[in-house]
């Protein structure tokens, strides 16, 4: 089958968060089940090309029709990890993707906007066709939309990567890739309930593409039957016939504690002793004082509501009280948290057992990963989740809410109905500083008082498969289901 991907990341190239990783893992393993692959992205100029080969020019250029004129656009195309990463670069004078990041540009909806316009240009060109297109979150909603407007007979998979993220945009963008707002611009299609200038782009994707899942089971049932949806209920239940969830696997070569260029000591299940030199690197790294009577609790996240950040800044305070010491690598795109969290970082300046790294560093969460003993994940909502699955990899024991994907993939190690040897983590319920309290104390006591016990914890977690073998499968199948509905 081949299979285009198109997202607005993909790793390492362009990573804003989960959403790289899902791209790279994906598609490296299709490409490993013998599925052609293309990534289609923008050509941003923030691309890390270093140490990948240099993109080529195919001989290939589109005319992209888009607010009334066409654009031209060069497509450029590297090989990565088995599969080919197209690069969309247009001559407009807005240098939509020449902005130094991939998101947080006041223009985003239009930039992403054109960017799907001229993906539909490109699959629809007969020496390309695709078999399948998969589109992912709302900078991608369009895809689905322009090419069953177009009736292009294209079968199409839409995953919902974050539903507090819709592309809420201004309606005349749809005119500005050529839909028709009569047809367009209703309820049952992209309208947005009470506000007749508006378009929803995510919920177009859901209404138009072939299939439709979110990244987790349980994120499943919540987008539709919680507030969790925000507001994609109703329109969820109605597709519900085509909508399901698919966990999330990691790339089990970037991801792999044993072969790691970026830790400081290779480590496995056979060999968790090892772990310790990472610990030692990560406090020399971070300038931590050494101890063997504290454990590492840290955080590797994006500062945003969703990750609830008031739970983050309680949790630290806490671990520290109970004796932990606290390690924290955060983005914040929002000034207010990015403020919070640098007074944080100026009253623990001087702090020997508190590190705030407020920046995206992919080398220090390596290490992080290797090096800590505990990760805290107290998120509000979590689609999926990634870092719990990457933190149990390198022995590195979660402390995370029920919610999302960490309910689906973490087993708390005293509640759970699971086997004991497959419990791997701590679980609270509320998004309370006090349940919170309970399991961040109930994870320092073991790991304290009785540390064979905890090592069991970390082993139970490093021994299970989260690779994207199985989670390809069942893209596979779903891709498929996606050319039977078209066929019906
Ligand atoms: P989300 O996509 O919602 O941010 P995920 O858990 O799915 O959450 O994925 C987060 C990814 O981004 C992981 O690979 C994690 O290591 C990485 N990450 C998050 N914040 C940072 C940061 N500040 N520096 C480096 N990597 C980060
Ligand atoms: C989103 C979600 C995260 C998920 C990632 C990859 O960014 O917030 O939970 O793991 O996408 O699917």
């Amino acid at each position: 089958m081949h299979i285009a991907l198109v997202s607005a990341e993909c790793a390492p190239l362009a990573k804003a968060g989960g959403l790289g990783d899902f791209v790279q893992g994906l598609a490296g393993e299709l490409a490993r089940q013998g599925e052609r692959v293309e990534v289609i992205l923008p050509a941003y100029d923030s691309l890390h090309l270093s140490a990948l080969p240099t993109p080529q020019p195919l001989a290939l250029t589109l005319k992209v029709p888009f607010r009334g004129s066409l654009i031209d656009c060069q497509l450029l195309s590297l090989s990565l990890d088995g599969y080919d990463c197209r690069l969309i670069a247009p001559h407009t004078p807005q240098r939509f993707f020449q902005r130094g990041r991939i998101y947080g540009e006041p223009d985003d909806a239009e930039r992403f906007a054109f960017f799907s316009r001229a993906v539909v240009e490109y699959v629809t060109q007969p020496t390309v066709r695709p078999d399948v297109l998969h589109c992912n979150d709302w900078q991608t909603g369009l895809i689905p939309v322009l090419l069953t407007d177009q009736n292009a007979r294209l079968p199409t998979c839409y995953s919902l990567h974050n539903v507090g993220y819709q592309g809420w945009v201004a309606a005349e963008l749809l005119e500005w890739v050529g839909l028709d707002l009569a047809y367009w611009l209703t309820a049952e299609r992209l309208a947005v309930a009470g506000d007749p200038h508006r378009a929803n782009l995510m919920q177009g994707g859901i209404v138009a593409a072939d299939v439709v899942n979110t990244v987790s089971p349980r994120y499943a049932w919540e987008i539709q039957n919680t507030e969790q949806g925000m507001g994609l209920q109703p329109l969820l239940h109605r597709h519900r016939y085509k909508f399901g969830g698919i966990l999330n696997g990691i790339d089990a070569t970037v991801w792999n504690p044993l072969t790691d260029v970026q830790i400081a000591a290779h480590f496995g299940p056979e060999t968790l002793p090892r772990k310790a030199l990472n610990r030692q690197a990560l406090r020399v790294r971070c300038g931590l004082a050494e101890t063997d009577t504290r454990p590492i609790l840290a955080v590797v996240s994006r500062l945003d509501r969703q990750k609830g950040v008031d739970l983050i800044a309680h949790g630290l305070q806490r671990g520290l009280a109970y004796g932990a010491q606290i390690v924290l690598l955060g983005s914040a795109l929002e000034p207010a948290i990015a403020d919070r969290f640098a007074a944080l970082q100026t009253h623990w300046a001087t702090h020997p057992h508190v590190h705030l790294e407020l920046s995206y560093d992919e080398t220090l969460a390596h290490l992080i990963y290797a090096g800590a003993d505990m990760i805290l994940i107290p998120s509000l909502y979590e689609p999926c989740g990634l870092t719990q699955l990457i933190a149990m990899r390198y022995g590195t024991v979660p402390i995370a809410r029920r919610v999302g994907g960490l309910a689906d993939t973490i087993q708390d190690a005293n509640y759970s109905t699971a086997p004991f040897l497959a419990r791997n983590g701590y679980l609270f319920d509320e998004p309370t500083r006090e349940a919170l309290d309970e399991a961040l104390a109930r994870a320092i006591t073991l790991w304290r008082e009785h540390p064979a016990y905890f090592s069991q914890l970390r082993l139970n977690g490093m021994r299970a498969d989260y690779s994207w073998q199985q989670p390809a499968r069942a893209y596979r199948a779903l891709y498929e289901y996606a050319l039977q509905a078209q066929v019906c």
